[in-house]
């Protein structure tokens, strides 16, 4: 009874057709009445999209560069995810990196449904019926409104390329002027290597029971174009041409597409 109660918890749950965690279903009515204030920074990010990593870039701004202030308690806790609700989370990624990235992290996150095989997992993912939702709704929705708005657009392949560069609009952005050398520490701490090591982001105080790094660690590759490695060249095509579809009418672009 146990087991099946459990079970019954990890599956996804639906609001307006999106689907997600059980807890958050369950607190939609305070998450829905969520209101910023004027200073609020919110990080929206579809899953895998490097979340972590933009956390920890805003983190370092926020505190200089200083290193110890960013030491002072595990990421999950110095950036609540909103939509959790409790007291102790617009990034982009393209679209296949995201698939692989998330399909590996749900083969080990015990709060997740199961992936099942990589086949039926890019069906799952192509089709929305993922945690969160489709991808293509986020990052067209995100897009479409970011000029509206005080939003801050950024890619996760640009952060790759020239992480200087991204980071510097992310300061610019929270009206911050920080100087050189403090911005190529930050650029340094925010590192995939760095950051793979540094325990107060890796989640390496989650337990095994809940996130099994011995299937898949949560820093695991850290690269662009990790999708030639999984993608079959039927798939790919399938892929370009659903997403062709889907993404119709949107003036986004991504280097991996
Ligand atoms: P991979 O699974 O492709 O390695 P999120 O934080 O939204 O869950 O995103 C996780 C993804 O971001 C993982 O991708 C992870 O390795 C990557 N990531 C985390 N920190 C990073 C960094 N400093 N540089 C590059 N990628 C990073």
């Amino acid at each position: 009874a146990l087991a099946t109660a459990l079970e019954a918890q990890l599956q996804l749950r639906e609001v307006a057709g999106i689907p997600l965690q059980a807890s958050t279903v369950d607190n939609w009515n305070q998450i829905q009445n969520f209101e910023a204030k004027p200073d609020d920074l919110l990080i929206c990010t579809y899953p895998k999209s490097g979340t972590t990593w933009i956390q920890e870039i805003v983190d370092m701004i926020e505190h200089n560069g200083d290193v110890e202030k960013c030491q002072r308690a595990i990421i999950q806790h110095r950036h609540p995810f909103i939509e959790w609700a409790r007291p102790p989370q617009p990034s982009a990624r393209n679209a296949k990196d995201c698939m692989v990235s998330y399909y590996h992290f749900q083969r080990m996150n015990q709060m997740l449904p199961d992936p099942g095989t990589w086949e039926e997992y890019f069906e799952t993912f192509i089709s929305g019926k993922v945690g969160w939702g489709s991808w293509y709704d986020h990052v067209k929705g995100w897009w479409e409104i970011k000029d509206r708005y005080q939003i801050l657009f950024l890619f996760y392949e640009d952060i790759k390329q020239d992480p200087k560069h991204e980071i510097q609009k992310v300061m610019q952005f929270m009206g911050k002027n920080l100087d050189e050398t403090v911005l190529d520490k930050i650029v340094q701490e925010t590192s995939f290597e760095k950051m793979k090591e540094n325990p107060m982001v890796n989640r390496s105080t989650v337990p095994k029971s809940i996130l099994d790094q011995s299937i898949s660690p949560f820093m695991r590759k850290g690269t662009v174009g990790d999708w030639k490695n999984h993608f079959t060249v039927a798939q790919n095509e399938r892929f370009n041409e659903i997403y062709r579809q889907k993404m119709e009418g949107s003036s986004i672009h991504f280097t991996e597409l």
